[in-house]
């Protein structure tokens, strides 16, 4: 099956680059900056002293510049000639002269020509000008945002405030912003226009999360959405879950009690990892039952599945991945960071096993790793009144009242505060299970 693209073009500060990332994360699929390759081309361009060149000249270099591509966390990256060039391509030099590169046909086809190439690496969510009319005229979905030219300058100025240190000068930005639009919509190829079929979406007075939830609610009601794949597993059945967690919250809701504080922490789409304290074995549906909106997949011990026939059975319809936790399993953590990256949520225990004196548990470093591999929000959450219920070695289960609280996420961006240290997994597992500990309403009355 092919992967499926969304196209999202339009002109310069109409809230195209944000709102693009965010469905993409939203979606589980990866996001495309086709601006950012004309940038790094024309960065590349002024590097090797061409800058002023005629076309012709630009389009014989062309030849001698390489462009690869990988994808972390749902994002591509590129390396021009073997260098990543960073906020270079955001520089003043490559702003000024991109929309005359951009403007060359030969141009446009090579950096098409990269676009194409990227469709095997999943579904995609790319933005530009010309990607719904030219790039992938063939893209399921497309859509097209505009805003108002002076709304759009002052995005823009207050934007290269921020890069520029506050040097910037309004009225230049805003001529510069229109010189580039008069650029972009004229030139003989592939000029800025709206697909046909596009849906063209008005940004002027909207909020970026009023915009990503349009499009989103437009994408998830067409025929060609399609959901991550979820697991690949022979004998996985939705159904099956779905019929277990009604059951496990009557049992709950009849003999314990059962209650959930902050649900709203749950997103009801895209790819993040709950996680919470271990003290029972009734945890698992304590903190997932009463999840009514999405399917949550579990990490669980091998030694789970060989207890019995059955419990293999109902493991694997589920949705569990099962995990040899003698040997820190690198399978199923890479099944585990590929499903979050399509979009699902999956449960984990940081602390692996459960506790033995009610306590919680130091946490290892793996848990970080994870975490900071798959760059989803991660979901605390805290149980309460399973261990009274049901610890470790008990042999029946005591109606104690069970309540599960639920935090807010913990973001990619908290954990990239710990970036390039070296302790880092294990610091992010320490926010984590912090986060985790803070939600025990025992800890906020301290
Ligand atoms: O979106 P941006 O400002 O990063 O784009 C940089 C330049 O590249 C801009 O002048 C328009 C041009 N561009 C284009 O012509 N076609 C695309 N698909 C994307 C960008």
């Amino acid at each position: 099956m092919s992967n499926l693209i969304i196209a999202i073009d339009g002109p310069s500060a109409s809230g195209k680059s944000t709102v693009s990332r965010k469905v993409a994360e939203r979606l589980g699929y990866i996001h495309v900056d086709s601006g950012a390759i004309y940038r790094a081309l024309t960065w590349q361009i002024i590097n090797d002293g061409l800058t002023g060149a005629s076309p012709e000249a630009i389009v014989r270099h062309l030849s001698s510049v390489s462009m690869r591509f990988s994808v972390e966390n749902l994002v591509v990256l590129f390396t021009i000639n073997d260098v990543d060039p960073g906020t270079a391509i955001r520089s003043l030099p490559v702003q000024e002269q991109v929309s005359a590169v951009a403007a060359i046909p030969e141009v446009r086809g090579w950096v098409g020509e990269h676009l194409r190439s990227l469709t095997p690496l999943g579904n995609l969510v790319v933005e530009g000008r010309d990607i719904g009319t030219v790039v992938f005229p063939e893209a399921a979905l497309k859509f097209y945002l505009d805003a108002d030219p002076e709304e759009r300058a002052r995005r823009r100025y207050r934007e290269q405030q921020d890069f520029a240190g506050g040097k910037t000068n309004p009225d230049e930005v805003r001529r510069a912003l229109l010189r580039r639009d008069a650029y972009d919509q004229l030139r003989s190829t592939a000029p800025l226009a709206m697909a046909p079929g596009a849906c063209r979406i008005e940004t002027t007075h909207l909020s970026i999360e009023d915009v990503v939830t349009q499009i989103l609610s437009i994408i998830r009601s067409s025929p060609g959405y399609r959901l991550p794949k979820a697991i690949e597993q022979d004998g996985f059945r939705p159904l099956v879950y779905h019929i277990s967690r009604v059951f496990f919250l009557c049992y709950l809701w009849i003999f314990h009690r059962y209650e959930t504080h902050g649900l709203k922490h749950v997103p009801r789409e895209g790819g993040c990892i709950l996680v919470s304290n271990h003290a029972s074995y009734l945890d698992p549906i304590a903190v997932c039952c009463n999840i009514w909106n999405r399917h949550v997949y579990f990490l669980a011990r091998d030694t789970l599945f060989k207890q019995s026939r059955f419990m293999e059975w109902w493991a694997v319809a589920v949705g569990t991945l099962p995990i040899d936790r003698t040997k820190g399993d690198i399978r199923a953590l890479k099944g585990a960071i590929r499903l979050v990256r399509q979009g699902n949520m999956i449960f984990i225990f940081p602390e692996g096993t459960r506790t033995r004196d009610g306590r919680l548990q130091p946490v290892k470093a793996g848990i970080g790793f994870l975490i900071e591999k798959a760059g989803v929000p991660v979901i605390p959450a805290y149980v309460r009144g399973t261990f009274e219920a049901f610890p470790r070695d008990a042999r029946r289960i005591k109606h104690c009242k069970i309540t599960t609280y639920f935090g807010k996420p913990v973001t990619p961006a908290d954990c990239s505060v710990f970036k390039g240290d070296p302790e880092r997994h294990q610091k992010i597992a320490d926010l984590v299970m912090s986060r985790i500990a803070a939600l025990d309403p025992a800890n906020s009355s301290l």
